[in-house]
């Protein structure tokens, strides 16, 4: 590890804690972070030119794996032509008719540059829409780091929320509402409340970023109902569940159709994108067809938009949320032997998503019921899988990612681990 610490100690001189995204420091597991130089197909390399099984896939976008084919000779090909123009260009068309041809919510979209930049901008959108000002989210879900999204709940009863951040002022959280997942009678409760006041409720597709919290069909039909009797906008968050669940997305897996989705990771395939759409009725608002300002320099740039193409296109030529199954058939039943009998760790997956929990005899649904000692187990876990060359987010709190790049090898690789981890005792 000698280069990557060498670059650490450079790092921290210039960059706080030597990295460019909080978790990305391994402060939740320990140690020092790894500097990466290579992708792959499933792996990754790192300075000093170890390999590593990658189940972290640069956070969600790599659904095809490093370095797809198709990927990179898209990317190659644009950039031999000129990498930003600052004019419409035929690459943002082509994304854009791709996403609006095969996502039945999506009619028309805005791209932009982050999921942040998505999710701030489709609340802007809904706030412009109805007139109203509140918004409703969930504890336990994270939608990027908009300043009124960084919200803590109130103490005891209060509604409104907090700030979560320093530099966030309370003034911007008191906007926005914090509700509980998997509890619909409490959210009736709050809608009955406030729900006039509401101009969008904002909801990870599936909660993903708190541990895997999967919601139940129930849960997600009541909230799409109270919507349409209060008049809030449902907006999906699927910058990380979508084009990662066995319907593609989240919505679809739940059999609801919001007003507006987020998207990000998967479709910038690896280029910082992001985008927010839906019926064009709504997306008429933004300027300059609407009143909704909006804008980016590099928004809909052609390299970001041939990656996104790309992606997608071998995404449903290859027909990834089959694939996916067929490796999840593979690995839930040996997943659920190895674990049979051990009480400490668990073991969930939907589509690509999975998450390992702790101490629970259930999967949580809910942020309030994950294990407090997660993150010292998960710690030790990590430490573990990295020793087998095996890269997982340096978080108990994030999930694992599947990609198609994967085969019936690296899901051994990932079984051998926990094996090893119950044989040394981490987990029993
Ligand atoms: C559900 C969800 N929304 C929004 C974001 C923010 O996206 P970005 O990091 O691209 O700004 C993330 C990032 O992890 C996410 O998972």
């Amino acid at each position: 590890m000698k280069n990557s610490q060498t670059l650490y100690d450079q790092a921290v001189k210039v960059l706080p804690a030597g990295v460019n995204s909080p978790v990305r420091a391994f402060r939740s597991v320990g140690g020092t972070p790894i500097f990466m130089e290579k992708g792959e197909g499933t792996y990754l390399f790192d300075a000093d030119g170890n390999r590593y099984l990658d189940f972290c896939g640069s956070w969600g976008p790599l659904v095809l794996g490093h370095r797809h084919p198709e990927v990179q000779a898209a990317i190659t090909e644009v950039v031999g032509r000129g990498w930003t123009f600052g004019t419409p260009v035929k690459e943002e068309v082509a994304l854009a008719q791709l996403v609006a041809d095969k996502l039945d919510a999506v009619e028309m979209m805005r791209f932009v540059n982050s999921g942040t930049e998505a999710v701030m901008s489709a609340i802007r959108l809904a706030r412009g829409t109805t007139g109203r000002d509140k918004i409703l989210k969930f504890r336990g879900c994270y939608h990027g780091h908009v300043d009124y999204l960084l919200v803590d709940a109130g103490s005891g009863l209060a509604t409104f929320g907090t700030a979560a951040s320093a530099g966030v002022p309370d003034a911007f959280a008191e906007l926005t509402a914090l509700a509980p997942l998997d509890d619909l009678e409490g959210l009736q409760k709050l809608f009955a409340e406030i729900g006039e006041q509401i101009a969008a409720v904002v909801i990870e597709g599936v909660p993903a970023n708190n541990g895997l919290l999967i919601q139940s069909h129930e849960y997600i039909a009541g909230l799409r109902r109270l919507c349409d009797q209060y008049g809030a906008l449902l907006i999906f968050d699927e910058v990380l569940a979508g084009f990662r669940m066995p319907e593609v997305m989240a919505y679809a897996h739940y059999g609801v159709q919001p007003d507006l989705v987020c998207l990000g990771k998967v479709i910038g395939g690896g280029m910082p994108v992001g985008a927010y759409g839906g019926r064009a009725e709504i997306m008429h608002h933004i300027a300059p067809l609407g009143k909704v300002y909006q804008a980016g320099t590099l928004s809909g740039n052609p390299v970001a938009m041939a990656a996104g193409y790309a992606t997608l296109k071998a995404y449903y030529e290859a027909d990834v949320p089959a694939v996916i199954e067929k490796l999840g058939a593979y690995l839930d039943p040996r997943m659920e032997a190895l674990l049979a009998d051990v009480a400490d760790l668990g073991f969930i997956r939907l589509g690509s998503l999975f998450w390992f929990y702790f101490k629970r005899a259930q999967a949580p649904r809910t942020a309030e019921a994950i294990a407090a000692e997660s993150g010292e187990i998960y710690g030790k876990l990590h430490r573990l899988m990295l020793d087998r060359g095996i890269y997982m987010a340096p978080s108990s709190y994030e999930v694992g990612f599947l990609n198609a790049a994967m085969t019936t090898t690296e899901l051994d690789m990932l079984l051998d681990g926990i094996k090893a981890a119950v044989e040394e005792g981490i987990v029993s």
